[in-house]
C-alpha cells in the first residue's frame, strides 16, 4: 500500500486549478440512466470513486462512449441497454454513492435492485430517507438478502408531496435520488426539507438541460413537474468546494500565499467566513463567483474559533477534519461540534500523536492550540480525515508518514503532486520502502 512522506515546515506558494467536484460528479453521472441518449460530462475528476461509478453504470447497461481519455476529464455516458438493473454488493460496498443509481433506474426502467451500502469509518450510513422518499412516489420497496428490491407499480412512479428530512437534517444523496426519480414520475412532486448543497443545484441544472421541469433547487423546497422522457445533454461539473477548502486550510497552516483558479468561492461563504475569523485573508476576483480566482494568505498568529458542522449553507462536515488540523496551531482554545456525522473523529487520535491537544466529549472536540506539531507515522481513515493529517504534516516539524493514502485517492486527484507544485515536500512511496 502507498504512503505519503511529508517533510513539514515549507510555506506553500504558487497557484493551482480546482478540479471538478467528486460529490457533484457521482450523482450527475447517474442521471445518464434517465435517458437513452448520450450525456456528455466535462471536468470530471480522475478519482477512484469516479472509476467505481463508471464500473457500476457499465454493469447497469450505461456505457462510456469513446473510451479515450478526453481533454479536461471529458466523459460521454450512454445508457443504451436497460436489461440489467442489479447493482451488486461488491461494487456498492466500496462506495456509498452507489445508492444514487436507485432513483434513476426506478424512474426509467420501473425496477431496480441495489445492494444496501454498508457503514463506513465516519459512522452508520442509513438509507431510510431514500426509501421513504421513493415509497412516497409510489414505489414498492422490499429488502431481501442485503438488497433493496424496488418496483414502480405499472412501470411508472407517481408525483407526491413528501418530507425528506431526518434526525440529522436533509440528505444530499437522498435528495439527488428523489429529484431524479421525480423528473419522470406522473404529475407534480414537492420535496420538502430537500438538501440545499451546491451539488444538488448542479444536478438540477443538468436535469433541466435534459428536459426536466424543476423549481427551487438549492432551497429546502424543490418542485418537479414530471415529464414523459428526458434527452441527452452536455454539462461541466462544478468545481470541488471541499477540495478548494482543503487547499485554503493548507495555505493557512503553512502561512503560505497561494492562488486557487476555478474556485467555487460562492459555495464556500461559511467556510471563508470562519477561516477569516481564524486570520485567513482572501482576495476573490473574476466574473463567475462559482469559478473565481481566489488568493489565500494568512496572518502568522491563528485565532481560535467555534464551529459547528451544519447542512449547507452551514459549515460542511467534509471540511471538519481539515479545519481541526489548522486549529491545533491556533493561539487559544477552539471548539468543533460535528452535527452531521457525530462519530467523524477518527483523525483526533492521529493528530494527538503529532502533539495536538484535543479533548473529545461526544460530538464536540475542544482543541487547545499548541506552538508546534511534531511529525509522526499516522493512519488515514476516511477521505477527509486523511487530508487533515496531510495538512498537519505540512506544518509539523520533521517527517510525517501518512499510511493508507488510498482513502485520499478516492476523493482528491493528484493530491500530493499538486501540493508539491505549491512547494510542499510530499512524495508517494510504497509502505515497504519507508519501514
Ligand atoms: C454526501 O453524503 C457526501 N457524499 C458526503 O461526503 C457528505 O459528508 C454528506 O453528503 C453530508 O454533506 C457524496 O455526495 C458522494 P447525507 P450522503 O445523506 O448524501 C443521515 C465525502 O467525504 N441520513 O446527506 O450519503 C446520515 O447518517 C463524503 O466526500 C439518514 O439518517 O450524506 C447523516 O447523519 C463523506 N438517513 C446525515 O443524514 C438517510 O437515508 C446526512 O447524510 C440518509 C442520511
Amino acid at each position: 500500500m502507498d504512503v505519503f512522506v511529508v517533510e513539514g515546515g515549507r510555506r506553500l506558494d504558487g497557484s493551482i486549478r480546482i478540479f471538478g467536484a467528486k460529490n457533484a460528479a457521482l450523482p450527475l453521472m447517474t442521471a445518464a440512466l434517465l435517458t437513452d441518449q448520450p450525456v456528455t460530462f466535462r471536468d470530471v475528476p480522475r478519482l477512484d470513486d469516479v472509476d467505481n461509478m463508471m464500473r457500476l453504470l457499465a454493469e447497469l447497461g450505461c456505457h462510456r462512449v469513446n473510451e479515450a481519455d478526453g481533454p479536461s476529464g471529458k466523459i460521454v455516458l450512454h445508457a443504451g441497454d436497460r436489461t440489467r438493473s442489479h447493482a451488486r454488493y461488491d461494487i456498492v460496498r466500496t462506495m456509498r454513492a452507489s445508492i444514487s443509481v436507485l432513483g434513476p433506474m426506478l424512474a426509467r426502467r420501473g425496477e431496480a435492485r441495489v445492494s444496501m451500502p454498508g457503514g463506513c469509518t465516519i459512522g452508520d450510513r442509513p438509507v431510510d430517507l431514500h426509501l421513504r422518499g421513493l415509497r412516497a412516489l409510489g414505489a414498492d420497496i422490499q429488502l431481501a438478502h442485503g438488497d433493496i428490491i424496488a418496483r414502480a407499480p405499472g412501470g411508472r412512479l407517481k408525483g407526491a408531496r413528501l418530507f425528506l428530512g431526518g434526525t440529522f437534517g436533509p440528505t444530499v444523496l437522498g435528495t439527488a435520488n428523489i429529484l431524479c426519480a421525480a423528473t419522470l414520475a406522473r404529475g407534480e412532486t414537492v420535496i420538502e426539507s430537500a438538501a440545499c448543497e451546491p451539488e444538488i443545484v448542479d444536478l438540477a441544472a443538468l436535469l433541466t438541460r435534459m428536459g426536466a421541469k424543476i423549481e427551487g433547487a438549492g432551497s429546502p423546497r424543490i418542485i418537479v413537474q414530471g415529464v414523459e422522457s428526458l434527452g441527452g445533454a452536455e454539462h461541466t461539473v462544478m468545481p470541488d468546494r471541499i477540495e478548494a477548502g482543503t487547499f485554503m486550510c493548507a495555505a493557512a497552516i503553512t502561512n503560505g500565499d497561494i492562488v486557487l483558479e476555478n474556485c467555487p468561492a460562492d459555495a464556500l461563504m461559511c467556510v471563508m467566513d470562519r477561516l477569516e475569523a481564524v486570520g485567513v485573508r482572501f482576495e476573490v476576483t473574476g466574473n463567475d463567483p462559482l469559478r473565481a480566482r481566489c488568493r489565500v494568505t494568512s496572518s502568522r498568529v491563528l485565532q481560535p474559533v467555534e464551529v459547528t458542522t451544519q447542512p449547507h449553507p452551514g459549515f460542511p462536515t467534509d471540511l471538519q477534519a481539515q479545519l481541526m488540523a489548522l486549529l491545533t496551531l491556533a493561539d487559544g482554545n477552539s471548539v468543533i461540534t460535528e452535527k452531521i456525522f457525530p462519530d467523524r473523529f477518527l483523525h483526533v487520535a492521529e493528530l494527538a500523536r503529532m502533539g495536538a491537544r484535543l479533548h473529545r466529549q461526544g460530538a464536540t472536540v475542544v482543541i487547545s492550540g499548541v506552538r508546534r506539531l511534531v511529525g509522526a507515522p499516522v493512519m488515514a481513515s476516511d477521505l477527509r480525515a486523511s487530508a487533515g493529517l496531510v495538512l498537519a504534516g505540512l506544518a509539523a516539524e520533521g517527517t510525517t508518514i501518512v499510511n493508507r493514502v488510498y482513502h485520499i485517492d478516492r476523493g482528491y486527484e493528484q493530491f500530493e503532486t499538486r501540493l508539491a507544485s505549491l512547494g510542499a515536500r510530499i512524495v508517494r512511496r510504497d509502505e515497504k520502502d519507508v519501514q
